[in-house]
């Protein structure tokens, strides 16, 4: 179990287009993620945010008849409200757009060149602009990305570069290290590919306008990615700061399309700049939709808004941290979200709360009544959190909400077992099952905050607590009959 001061970050997304299922996967993950380390003590620092600049965002902009900061900005609120919608509990929302990050980015790589890394020269080669990166013909399907299928362009200009090939070494010393990259099959592709030899990268771009400039050449705007990588620093007030020094190095959450920018290109920075490189670069497979690749031409997309007005946030949070392996692509519909939301929300834990308040109401007054504690209920919670905490230190989500649920489950089976409204005596039983979903409630807090909240609620408790309360007490409280936890769909 870590502890301390904690920093995680998601990728900033593109302000290209309107948010998608992929980026909000990102979100939640990330988000269970902070949480449970919030629950854990640890103070954390969760950063979000959009990446604004670039050849890609200026030509849709163009497109729309737009300015570049104009199409931006109300990207940026659509970002925005997507994490508000879904419950995401960022500390900073950045924006490649601030000024903090502006002035962070600019001195970060002025300092770069004073320290001899980056040198001018001319550029010659390909480069997807969806991506917004370079590649070489071996990278090529055909001559096309094979992320977007789509040509890529001719480049040849004036550009500054960073000495990226000298770090090598360094980097696979690194990647060497346990939790550099999660994971760990992701970590062997990486090694594999930085084995093939590593060029020095274009890092500032003469034709682009809508960016950063370079600090010493009024002429050249810094490379998207690179800037848009400092955002890890913008967040944290730049290496000089107090919040620097608490909480760097964290862990970067992103999807294995950008894996090679956050080892690769990111950890050489880092090593230029002579500053520790991440802890750990996580990263998550794709969500496709109905075993189809997500495309906005071909219609293949989902609104994360639409899904959240028909399923509620944490129905769409449950199936998404639940259904997708972790690491792995993983499949989106809507037959399995309702499957889900049937089965193991209303089902499973809907009726073992509902049952529960009904008894406490029925029997009790409504009074949750004190009583023995059931050894085996209380073991088995034990267990279950140091499982489920374990799986957490490796971010494993989905084998973490597996394992909620077979303590949910074990619950069901106890109260179906034992047959309270069949006994004289009720208590024990019943002040077991309401211990057990204070815990349950506690437990998943991180994935389905909304929920928790409510079961909480309806407990009688003031609030969800976090993991120090996790154990069985002495109960005062009185139950509230509350909404159903979720509906059955159709
Ligand atoms: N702007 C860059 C990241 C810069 S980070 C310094 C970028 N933006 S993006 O909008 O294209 O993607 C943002 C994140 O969403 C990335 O981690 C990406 O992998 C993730 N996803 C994009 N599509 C996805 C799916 N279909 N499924 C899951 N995640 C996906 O890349």
């Amino acid at each position: 179990m870590v502890k301390g001061n904690f920093f995680i970050s998601t990728a900033i997304d593109y302000t290209s287009g309107k948010p998608h299922i992929g980026h909000l996967y990102e979100k939640v993950c990330t988000d269970a993620i902070a949480r449970w380390n919030r629950l854990r003590g640890n103070k954390v620092h969760f950063s979000t945010g959009v990446d604004t600049h670039g050849l890609k965002i200026q030509r849709n902009a163009e497109k729309k008849n737009k300015t570049p900061k104009k199409f931006v900005e109300e990207l940026t609120k659509d970002f925005k409200k997507l994490c508000e919608t879904y419950n995401i509990t960022y500390d900073d929302f950045i924006s490649t757009e601030d000024d903090r990050h502006k002035k962070i980015a600019q001195e970060l790589f002025q300092k770069l060149y004073d320290n001899e890394q980056i040198y001018l020269s001319n550029y010659e080669g390909l480069y997807c602009v969806d991506c917004e990166t370079y590649y070489m013909d071996k990278d090529l399907k055909d001559g096309k990305c094979k992320i977007h299928d789509k040509k890529c362009e001719k480049v040849k200009e004036q550009s500054y570069f960073f000495k990226l090939a000298s770090y090598e070494k360094d980097l696979l010393e690194h990647l060497n290290q346990d939790f550099s990259v999660l994971p760990k099959k992701r970590k062997n592709e990486i090694i594999n590919r930085i084995k093939e030899g590593l060029n020095d990268l274009s890092v500032s771009r003469r034709n682009v306008d809508w960016g950063i400039k370079v600090p010493f050449d009024d002429n050249h705007t810094i490379f998207v990615w690179i800037e848009a990588l400092m955002n890890y620093i913008s967040t944290l007030d730049g290496i000089k700061s107090k919040k620097f020094k608490d909480f760097w190095p964290g862990v970067h959450v992103i999807g294995k399309d950008i894996f090679w920018h956050h080892t690769v290109i990111w950890y050489s920075i880092l090593k230029a700049l002579k500053l520790p490189l991440p802890k750990t670069v996580l990263v998550h497979g794709f969500v496709n939709i109905s075993g189809e690749k997500m495309s906005k031409s071909k219609g293949i997309t989902i609104d994360p808004l639409v899904l959240n007005k028909k399923y509620g946030a944490d129905g769409v949070r449950y199936f998404l941290l639940r259904e997708m392996p972790f690491g792995d692509d993983g499949d989106f519909s809507e037959n399995s979200l309702k499957n889900r939301i049937n089965n193991e929300l209303a089902n499973d834990l809907g009726n073992l709360l509902s049952r529960t308040i009904s008894m406490i109401l029925k029997y009790f007054d409504g009074k949750a009544p004190n009583g023995k504690k059931d050894e085996n209920i209380v073991n088995q919670l034990n267990e279950t959190f140091k499982k489920s905490d374990k799986l957490m230190d490796n971010f494993e989500i989905d084998k973490t909400l597996a394992e909620v649920w077979s303590f949910i489950n074990y619950c069901n089976k106890y109260v179906n077992d034992q047959k309270p409204w069949e006994k004289e005596k009720k208590e024990d039983i019943i002040y077991n099952l309401y211990e057990s979903l204070k815990c349950i409630s506690i437990l998943l807090s991180p994935f389905i905050p909304e929920t928790s909240e409510k079961i909480a609620c309806q407990l009688g408790l003031k609030k969800c607590g976090s993991f120090k309360e996790l154990k069985f007490d002495n109960v005062k409280a009185k139950v509230v009959k509350g909404e159903m936890l979720f509906h059955k769909l159709e």
